[in-house]
């Protein structure tokens, strides 16, 4: 069994979809949830689902390595970031190579970044009157959003749809494609080893 640590800050809609599609799965569960918001939406769906949760602060993710104590206290042997916007420190990208995929709201290399997040990025694509958008889902380096792409699916943007619209097609996208995909990379990457 591969043990999953979703890492989410947001209202957590992803991590419901992606706990709902690992309920059914024999080789993989979601085993820990990290939050850095006490209030965040996704530690009621981990309480609702019993599945343990750790709320981090600063001090704890980037000046101690209690984070990678942790994960490896859970047996974590994957990380999803669905919502969480901290950078990840480098003694946990170099703990799990490969091993940590995020999903972002735009087509990369465009609309990604420091800042880029949220609401933010809709409007940035509307500003700059893209005809499309969509999701990536990449791996985890130092920088924000400039890990390899490992999944992209895109979106039209009409001339009439403002920000809230475009969020509401790729949370679309984000909900029908994250979880297969994060299936599908645990599996390549664990049967190459
Ligand atoms: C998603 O749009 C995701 O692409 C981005 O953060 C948002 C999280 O939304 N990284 P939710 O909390 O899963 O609803």
């Amino acid at each position: 069994m591969k043990r999953i640590a979703i890492f989410a800050s947001g209202t957590g809609s992803n991590a419901k979809k992606i706990i709902e599609y690992f309920q059914e799965s024999e080789d993989m569960e979601i085993a820990l949830i990290v939050s850095n918001r006490a209030k965040a939406g996704v530690l009621t769906i981990a309480e609702e689902e019993e599945i343990p949760s750790i709320i981090i602060d600063r001090a704890y993710f980037y000046e101690s390595e209690q984070m990678l104590f942790d994960l490896k206290q859970q047996c974590i042997d994957f990380i999803v970031l669905a919502g969480f916007l901290w950078l990840v420190p480098k003694y946990l990208i170099n703990a799990y190579p490969k091993k940590i995929v995020n999903i972002h709201p735009a087509l990369l290399p465009k609309f990604g970044g420091k800042g880029m997040y949220g609401m933010h990025v809709h409007q940035a694509v509307i500003d700059a009157a893209e005809k499309q958008s969509g999701i990536s889902i990449h791996f985890v380096n130092e920088a924000f959003d400039e890990g390899g792409i490992i999944f992209q699916a895109s979106c039209a943007v009409d001339s009439d749809d403002t920000a809230k619209d475009v969020q509401a097609k790729v949370q679309k996208l984000e909900h029908e494609h994250f979880p297969h995909i994060i299936e599908e990379v645990i599996g390549n990457t664990f049967s190459q080893l």
